[in-house]
């Protein structure tokens, strides 16, 4: 059973790995709180005119790296929404500073196993073009996950429907916004 949505009166701001499923958790998490949802990497594509694989491929990750940062800063201060990063972005000190002083962060946290399958069924990761996906996210997992361990709330991404995570996730930010 789901409890009646508190109002999140933060920005929602969700970390993970590629694959972890900060899109598809962070659309049912806005319609569950009534605010908008946001993807970064839709905002930073759009700011540039082109894909993030172009961005990329054209410019280099720094560039991109860049336009993170830009881009992450103005939507938080933007008012309340849900955000999903991309897989780098809380990597970042700003960033992750950022998200710290404005929002409440929430890693979604999935194996190797799950993460591989699901980058997988969907393209356009650069990050995961110049080698064996496999191997390149065994790699993010032990650079990363360490940082990632810094949100404020852990939920794991299992497979299981996203209703499941959601519910967890909910339950995860409505235990976090009304502590004292
Ligand atoms: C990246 C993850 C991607 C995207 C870019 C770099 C990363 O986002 O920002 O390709 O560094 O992990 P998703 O995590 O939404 O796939």
């Amino acid at each position: 059973m789901t409890s009646d949505p508190k109002p999140a009166d933060k920005t929602i701001v969700l970390v993970g790995l590629m694959g972890a499923g900060k899109t598809c958790i962070g659309r049912r998490l806005a319609t569950r709180y009534g605010l908008p949802f946001i993807d970064a990497d839709e905002e930073i594509a759009k700011a540039a005119g082109c894909s993030v694989e172009d961005i990329f491929e054209l410019y280099g990750e720094a560039a991109f790296r860049d336009g993170e940062r830009r881009v992450i800063k103005r939507l938080l201060g933007e008012g309340h929404l849900v955000l999903a990063t991309g897989g780098g972005a809380f990597m970042d000190p700003e960033v992750r500073e950022r998200i710290r002083k404005s929002a409440v962060s929430v890693w979604l946290r999935a194996d190797l196993e799950i993460l591989v399958e699901r980058t997988a069924r969907r393209g356009g990761r650069p990050l995961l073009k110049n080698g064996v996906p496999r191997a390149i996210l065994a790699g993010l997992i032990d650079k990363r996950y360490p940082v990632y361990a810094g949100a404020d709330i852990v939920v794991d991404s299992d497979d299981v429907p996203p209703e499941v995570t959601l519910a967890k996730v909910s339950q995860a930010i409505d235990r976090f916004l009304s502590a004292p």
